[in-house]
C-alpha cells in the first residue's frame, strides 16, 4: 500500500471529527519523512511550500516544507487543526486578537521533530523553522481551510486571502478576497474633527 492510499483509509472515515478523532487520525498515519520526500518542493522565496495530500469536505491533509522565513500571523477561517512536526523543530507564536485590532503575541513554543499541537478554530499563530536543520510538518485540517485571515503587523492591516495563497501577504491582487485597516491593541478611536462654526 503506498503512502496517499494509506492517508486516504485512515482519513477518509472521518466525519464531523472531535479535535481528538483528528489527533488521533494524525497518529495512526505514523509517517515517516522518508514517505514525504517525494512531495516537497522549492519554498521560492516563500516560507513553506505546500502540498495537498488528501482532501474531501471533511477534512484535508497538506505536507509543508519551510525555509528559513517566518509566515505571517494568521488563522484558518472556520476550520480546527493539529500540525505535526515530521522533521526539524518549530518556534510557534501564539496571538490574541481583539476585533478590529492588531494581534499581540502572548507566547512562543518551541515544537521538536515529533511533536503534534492543536491549532484552534479561530485561533492565530505563527510558525518558522527553529535552527538550521530543515523543517517538515504535516497538517491536518477539519474542515478543509477557506477564507485564511492573514496580517501584516507593520502595515497594521489584515488581509482574507484565496485558497492558493500562504500564510504571506498576497502579492497577486486578485489572491486578496477582502482587505481590512485594524488599530494598534488599545488605541483610543480617532476623535471625531471639529465642526467649524
Ligand atoms: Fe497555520
Amino acid at each position: 500500500m503506498t503512502y496517499l492510499e494509506r492517508v486516504k483509509l485512515h482519513l477518509q472515515p472521518l466525519a464531523s471529527p472531535s479535535p481528538q478523532d483528528m489527533r488521533r487520525a494524525l497518529i495512526s498515519l505514523n509517517t515517516k519523512l522518508e514517505e514525504l520526500l517525494p512531495f516537497l518542493h522549492s519554498t521560492d522565496k516563500k516560507p513553506y511550500y505546500r502540498r495537498l495530500l488528501f482532501q474531501n469536505e471533511e477534512v484535508e491533509l497538506l505536507v509543508m516544507n519551510w525555509s528559513q522565513l517566518s509566515c505571517s500571523p494568521h488563522d484558518h477561517g472556520d476550520s480546527q487543526g493539529w500540525i505535526q512536526v515530521i522533521s526539524g523543530s518549530t518556534i510557534n507564536t501564539i496571538y490574541s486578537c481583539k476585533h478590529g485590532e492588531l494581534p499581540e503575541a502572548l507566547f512562543s513554543r518551541k515544537e521538536q521533530n515529533g511533536s503534534i499541537f492543536y491549532a484552534p478554530k479561530a485561533g492565530i499563530h505563527r510558525m518558522k523553522a527553529n535552527g538550521g536543520h530543515d523543517l517538515v510538518t504535516l497538517h491536518l485540517y477539519s474542515p478543509p481551510i477557506q477564507n485564511m485571515k492573514v496580517y501584516d503587523l507593520k502595515a497594521c492591516a489584515a488581509c482574507i486571502v484565496s485558497d492558493e495563497c500562504g500564510a504571506w501577504w498576497p502579492e497577486e491582487q486578485h489572491q486578496k478576497i477582502k482587505e481590512m485597516k485594524l488599530k494598534k491593541p488599545g488605541a483610543q478611536p480617532l476623535e471625531k474633527p471639529k465642526q467649524k462654526r
